[in-house]
């Protein structure tokens, strides 16, 4: 198989938004295959973010960031955050998503997403073509409606899940008995 297309036949993933700002607290969006949990306590996430998006120097020199979660009613939206860079254009005003201010952290949450984690650069690894942020959770938040006894429904919540930029959501859940 050639090198471009080995990752190809990998895990699907999650997609979420994730917002950062520049110095003037100017922000933007990037949409984000490359995101996951990667240490329970203390929290912490990691996103994949190459050198030459132009998110990539705004999370670089603020050192804060935040992972919102689409479902999948937004998938439109989360494209075009991913194929338009925020250097040209204001993607909030563009495509009609709404800044709100986050508790602990310069870059807003976008409202329109059902959960939201807020989170300050802790470390930082160069992996190949990208950069692996690692982000200590300082605050984290769930529209109540994707919420069961304070655990997030992914059957409420609908996230979107991409392969190959074909984008899917979740219909059926198995719990273990
Ligand atoms: C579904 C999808 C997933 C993406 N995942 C990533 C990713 O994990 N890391 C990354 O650097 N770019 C990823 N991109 C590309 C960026 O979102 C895209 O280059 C974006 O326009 C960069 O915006 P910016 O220049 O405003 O930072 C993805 C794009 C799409 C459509």
């Amino acid at each position: 198989m050639p090198q471009g297309k080995m990752l190809q036949v990998g895990p699907t993933g999650n997609v979420v938004l994730v917002t950062c700002c520049d110095k003037n607290g100017r922000a933007n969006i990037i949409t984000v295959g490359m995101c996951m949990p990667i240490s329970i306590d203390p929290p912490q996430v990691c996103i994949g973010i190459a050198p030459e998006r132009y998110s990539h120097d705004l999370i670089l020199e603020q050192g804060e960031f935040v992972v919102n979660s689409p479902s999948i009613v937004l998938k439109d939206k989360m494209h075009l955050c991913g194929i338009k860079s925020g250097k040209d254009l204001d993607k909030f005003k563009e495509f009609g998503l709404t800044p709100i201010p986050a508790k602990m952290v310069r870059p807003p949450l976008i409202k329109e997403c059902f959960g939201h984690i807020e989170c300050e650069v802790v470390n930082r690894v160069k992996c190949g073509d990208h950069t692996l942020f690692v982000g200590g959770v300082l605050s984290a938040s769930a529209d109540e409606e994707v919420l069961v006894n304070g655990n997030l429904d992914a059957l409420k919540a609908q996230p979107i899940v991409q392969k190959n930029y074909v984008y899917y959501t979740i219909k059926d859940a198995r719990a273990l008995p």
